[in-house]
């Protein structure tokens, strides 16, 4: 079978999502699987790394027996042997980056948020749709084995009319002083793009999209707990960006959807992401790996009495969903999609305009909490 190589520019590389999920487990993944099988022979991904230095990006090149990096973005994009431009940079970085890739003619695959407003994403998708650019935009979330086992329960039927869905997510992110933080300080601060909202509700949006119906109206609360934290240099820093927001979404076809997500709650769930989903023929509770369901007829009956201690051992009597399937890394997956996207016009929607849907109900939100009312959620037609 013949190898055809395709070059890839990965700008962020040196990031936690750039290395360790996009390059290390997705591409270099491919490659230790001898490559992506398509219908014109084996894809071979070939990683150019972009970054602003020289020196990290020579040791993760070396470490991986890679040979070609580069801090110039520019260069990279005019190598004739580069077909598609990945960006994991910082959000505030994406926009300008995407915008000279799309003058480079390459196709074009992302991290999310597309952009940091909504005017920035649609504006990207309708420049690449117009130069006829294929691109895509990470929503890892719809590829974790437990929200594949909602979805086929949802595809069966299981649930009847679906009446609910409520999630929770998120866990403690230290402040940084007695103990380092465990996501970057960028993330707390407003000016540099960062913000849970901008964070999750670009998530949110493909996943009730794509599993219960798009989002209608949103109504969101947010806040920022803790104003103060402490940064890689152990330096103290004003937190400006919201940390914590809870959201309540009608869906199209009636349901709906509460969602919160934090960095300032501690966890006591199976996962730090769980969604409920109450119908009239069964509920389930899926998180990122287990999915757990109770029919109808399993349903028990509790009575409202404080004066008796519970006698009812309501976590047992859920039943676990099995695999019955075999769930490879969701970024992994969700990269062969779009590289078969690219090589051989594979089947793909989780595009730009997409992505643009995403930005745009995080800002709703964001608006939504500013003027303490619920939004209604306008169509966005972007053309593809
Ligand atoms: N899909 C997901 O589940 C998921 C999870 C976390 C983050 N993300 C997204 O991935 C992107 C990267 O997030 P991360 O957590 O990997 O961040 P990170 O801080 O670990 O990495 C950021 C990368 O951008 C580069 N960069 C470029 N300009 C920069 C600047 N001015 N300041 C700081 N870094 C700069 C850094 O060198 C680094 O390579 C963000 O857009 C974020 O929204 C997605």
């Amino acid at each position: 079978m013949t190898r055809r190589s395709i070059g890839i520019v990965l700008n962020g590389v040196t990031g936690r999502m750039g290395y360790r999920q996009h390059l290390v487990r997705s591409l270099l993944a491919i490659r230790e699987a001898g490559g992506l099988p398509t219908r014109d022979g084996t894809l071979w991904p070939e990683p150019v790394l972009v970054g602003r230095s020289e020196a990290k990006l020579a040791e993760i090149a070396a470490r991986h027996g890679l040979t070609e990096w580069s801090t110039d973005l520019g260069a990279a994009l005019a190598r004739p042997d580069v077909s598609i431009y990945f960006d994991s940079q910082v959000t505030s970085g994406r926009e300008k980056a995407i915008r000279q890739a799309i003058e480079a003619g390459k196709h074009i695959y992302t991290e999310k948020p597309l952009a940091e407003t909504a005017v920035a994403a649609t504006e990207l998708a309708e420049l690449a749709a117009a130069a006829g650019l294929k691109t895509g935009v990470v929503q890892d979330k719809l590829f974790l084995p437990g929200l594949r086992k909602l979805k086929r329960l949802i595809d069966g039927g299981f649930f009847g009319r679906i009446l609910s869905v409520r999630g929770e997510f998120g866990y403690w992110v230290f402040e940084g002083d007695w103990q380092p933080a465990q996501r970057p300080s960028w993330n707390y601060r407003a000016a540099d793009g960062g913000g849970i909202v901008m964070d999750m509700l670009p998530h949110w949006n493909y996943l009730l999209e794509e599993l219960f119906g798009g989002v209608r109206s949103v109504q969101c609360t947010m806040a920022t707990h803790i104003d103060t934290r402490v940064d890689e240099q152990g330096e103290s820093y004003a937190a400006t960006a919201d940390d914590a927001a809870y959201a309540v979404f009608e869906l199209a076809g009636g349901a709906v959807a509460q969602i919160n997500s934090s960095w300032c709650v501690r966890v006591y769930r199976d996962e730090l992401v769980e969604f409920q989903v109450d119908g009239t023929e069964g509920s389930a509770v899926a998180g990122l790996r287990h999915c757990r369901v109770q029919h109808r007829s399993m349903t028990p009956k509790p009575v409202w009495n404080p004066d008796l201690p519970n006698s009812v051992p309501f976590r047992t009597q859920w039943a676990e969903v099995p695999d019955n399937d075999e769930f490879d890394n969701g970024f992994k997956a969700q990269w062969e999609a779009f590289l078969r996207h690219v090589a051989e016009d594979g089947p793909y929607h989780w595009d730009f305009a997409s992505g643009a849907r995403g930005v745009r109900l995080a800002e709703l939100a964001l608006q939504s909490a500013r003027e303490g009312r619920r939004l209604e959620v306008p169509r966005l037609e972007v053309p593809r």
